[in-house]
């Protein structure tokens, strides 16, 4: 059976919900702090497992009590731990998580272990032919470069969230990277351009094309509520969002992701696996939290029949 291989980063989220983020140099109450299991890969990895793929994983943890937590947390999900390295030259990564009344966030991460992801642990990983294989901005441009050539000769696929946009990364990266997914802003970023969040569809299509480095790629840009927009040389078309009342979007796109390499690994097509990932994500977004906010294939079955 094909599986999805993650290379990424593991944090621990100290997510705190507030009436409104404070501004420089004020103070503001809080209303709840928590722990909890995040970070982009394991975010995708969990989203995946839920929807009953096998999913293997690589990435570094400290060796601290976060570490295991994020570790038994991994395993609790049936995901295959065999390539996370603890190391004892950095900390378990955190993020520092504000969530709004209006459901908006504001995140800062440490990177720490996931900094230390090198291209010899990504060695270690089983790819194979028809394997899907993912990564995210949050571990070395290098490594993720050496993660997806292993793919490509081993005519596994390959899925990048270029998330966060913090800087940009080698060419040859993007040239092995089958699916490209991106927000408004990384699109923005990426293209050299701006794309504002209500930008119209047409317009998110344009820019994405440009992105396009050769043939057979495919680049989805996420929208939130609108769903998602899917560009090839030959095909563009808009996946509709799934209204819901949300409560904390962080992670809705890691849900995207997720969700959407277990169907692609399942043997789904594009469209139907996006339309599977955006109702995946509308259920994520109605939950606190990142890593345990992913819906089981269940919950997804059930909305989407609903
Ligand atoms: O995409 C959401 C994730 O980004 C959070 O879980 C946090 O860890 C940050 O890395
Ligand atoms: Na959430």
């Amino acid at each position: 059976m094909p599986k999805v291989v993650i290379a990424g980063s593991m944090n621990i989220d100290i997510l705190s919900t507030m009436p409104r983020a404070p501004r420089a140099g004020e103070t503001v109450n809080g209303d709840t702090v928590a722990f909890m299991p995040g970070g982009k890969g394991l975010n995708q990895a969990v989203a995946a497992a839920q929807q009953g793929v096998e999913v293997a994983f690589v990435g570094r943890l400290g060796q601290d009590a976060f570490g295991d937590q994020v570790e038994s947390f991994l395993r609790s999900k049936g995901i295959d731990t065999g390539g996370i390295v603890r190391t004892t030259t950095s900390p378990t990564a955190n993020a520092i998580i504000f969530v709004d009344k209006s459901a908006e966030n504001y995140i800062v991460v440490i990177p720490a272990a996931n900094a230390e992801t090198s291209p010899e642990d990504a060695a270690k990983l089983e790819i194979n032919a028809g394997d899907v294989v993912v990564s995210q901005f949050e571990i070395p441009r290098p490594t993720i470069a050496a993660v997806f050539a292993r793919a490509r000769q081993a005519g596994a696929r390959t899925v990048l969230n270029a998330a966060p946009a913090l800087d940009d990364a080698p060419e040859s990266l993007w040239a092995d990277t089958d699916i490209l997914v991106v927000n408004e802003t990384e699109l923005g970023h990426f293209a050299g351009t701006e794309v504002s969040g209500d930008a119209p569809v047409a317009e998110v299509g344009r820019v994405a094309r440009t992105l396009l480095r050769r043939p057979g790629q495919t680049i989805i840009a996420t929208l939130g509520v609108r769903g998602a927009v899917a560009v090839t040389a030959e095909t563009e078309f808009l996946v509709p969002g799934r209204p819901v009342k949300a409560v904390d979007t962080t992670g809705a796109g890691d849900c995207f992701v997720g969700s959407l390499c277990a169907r692609l690994s399942a043997g789904d097509e594009l469209e139907t696996a996006m339309r599977y990932a955006n109702v995946a994500a509308s259920i994520s977004v109605t939950r606190i939290g990142t890593g345990t906010a992913m819906p089981t294939a269940d919950e997804v079955r059930g909305a989407l029949a609903g």
